[in-house]
């Protein structure tokens, strides 16, 4: 099964092209993006949403939290992103005229399963499954749904149902957009199209795979990371950081690149490597100054930017380029890179990559 791969979540990473490819085969001929996507009551049940709720564990809530960013910018809508152990416990505001969303690879994740029943259980019934396996018990409970095709994933590290996740997310804010008078034909042609290329842009940052296993060797022997990352960005240095520290047993961190003079800038000495995500967006002046913070430290960086951004390499900065800039979407092309460095790290160090200590693929208890 594996192939010419050594492990799964080597060969899960490199589909990633086609699983997205399967997952928006619906955009390749469409002309428009229609409601029913999401199930044959979504338009009743998408319209007049007032709020989105959307609860996830994991990777999968990190797919949560980029989309908040979408889902406001784009559709307008105002998004709050829980993780369900949290949410399921907590006196919370019910609001009926929220979509609730559920993100789950695999669907049988007692934690997102329980968060969504207490939902329920709080009236609400507009209820979204973004899921990998249909036949999954979260898909069987919501209202409406959508699987994403990514395939079985073995590798207990999220990889693929992450990007496809991403992927559903946008669609998602894409319908809701539209339903919201906010997305004109003109628009969403252009949409369509930046979607199509997905799969192909995804297929290109895979080429740099040569340059980040050399990165790679740099990380054996160190302790800990600081990742960063600014705007929809930040949930990408997140995941970063949990793939670092799943597979590798690296302590690492994340953080909004904007707070680190408020605590964590006491951390970066010559020790501590810092990763940049550092596409080419309107923050990026804005990290520039906080990376010039790290180096000033004696930090070293490792900076993940696009093509076409300003910024070198030079002594303790090194810089790899993602092939092109993606606007919105940059965030589902910047975890790419994120993911093979984790998977390399874990092979500097000889760790369990498919299978790493203390977890399991599918957390179905509490
Ligand atoms: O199946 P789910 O997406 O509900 O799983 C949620 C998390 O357990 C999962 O994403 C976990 O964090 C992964 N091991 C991360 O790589």
């Amino acid at each position: 099964e594996l192939g010419t791969y050594d492990h799964y979540m080597q060969k899960e990473i490199f589909e990633q092209p086609d699983a997205l490819a399967n997952t928006l085969e619906m955009v390749g001929a469409a002309k428009s993006l229609q409601p029913g996507l999401f199930g044959a009551d979504a338009e009743g049940l998408l319209k007049g949403v007032r709020q989105v709720l959307i609860l996830a564990c994991g990777t999968s809530w990190h797919a949560g939290l980029v989309a908040r960013y979408w889902l406001e910018a784009i559709a307008g809508i105002p998004c709050a992103v829980e993780i369900a152990s949290e949410y399921r416990y907590r006196e919370s505001v019910p609001d009926p005229e929220t979509l609730v969303v559920t993100i789950s690879q695999s669907g049988e994740t007692a934690d997102t399963l329980a968060a969504l029943q207490h939902a329920k259980a709080l009236g609400m019934r507009r209820t979204l499954a973004v899921c990998n396996v249909p036949e999954s018990s979260l898909v069987r409970e919501t209202a409406l749904r959508f699987i994403t095709r990514a395939g079985p994933e073995i590798g207990v590290a999220s990889t693929k149902a992450f990007t496809t996740q991403l992927a559903a997310l946008y669609l998602l804010t894409l319908v809701m957009a539209k339903l919201r008078g906010r997305l004109d034909a003109a628009a969403e042609a252009r949409e369509l199209q930046a979607l199509r290329h997905v799969p192909a842009a995804v297929q290109a940052v895979l080429a740099l795979e040569p340059a980040i296993k050399t990165w790679a060797q740099l990380f054996g022997a160190k302790q800990h990371t600081l990742f960063l990352g600014r705007g929809r960005h930040y949930p990408i240095a997140l995941e970063g950081a949990l793939k670092l520290k799943e597979i590798s047993y690296i302590h690492a961190e994340a953080y909004p690149a904007g707070e680190l003079k408020h605590g964590p800038l006491a951390l970066v000495d010559k020790e501590m490597p810092v990763i940049a995500v550092a596409p080419n967006d309107a923050l990026l002046e804005k990290l520039k100054s906080n990376l010039q913070e790290v180096r000033a430290r004696g930090g070293e960086l490792f900076v993940f930017a696009d093509a076409d951004s300003e910024i070198a390499d030079s002594e303790g900065v090194h810089v790899l380029r993602l092939p092109e800039h993606y606007g919105a979407l940059s965030a589902l092309l910047h975890v790419v890179p994120l993911q093979l460095l984790s998977y390399h790290v874990a092979l500097v160090k000889g760790t369990d990559v498919d299978k790493p200590r203390n977890l399991a693929k599918s957390v179905t208890v509490e």
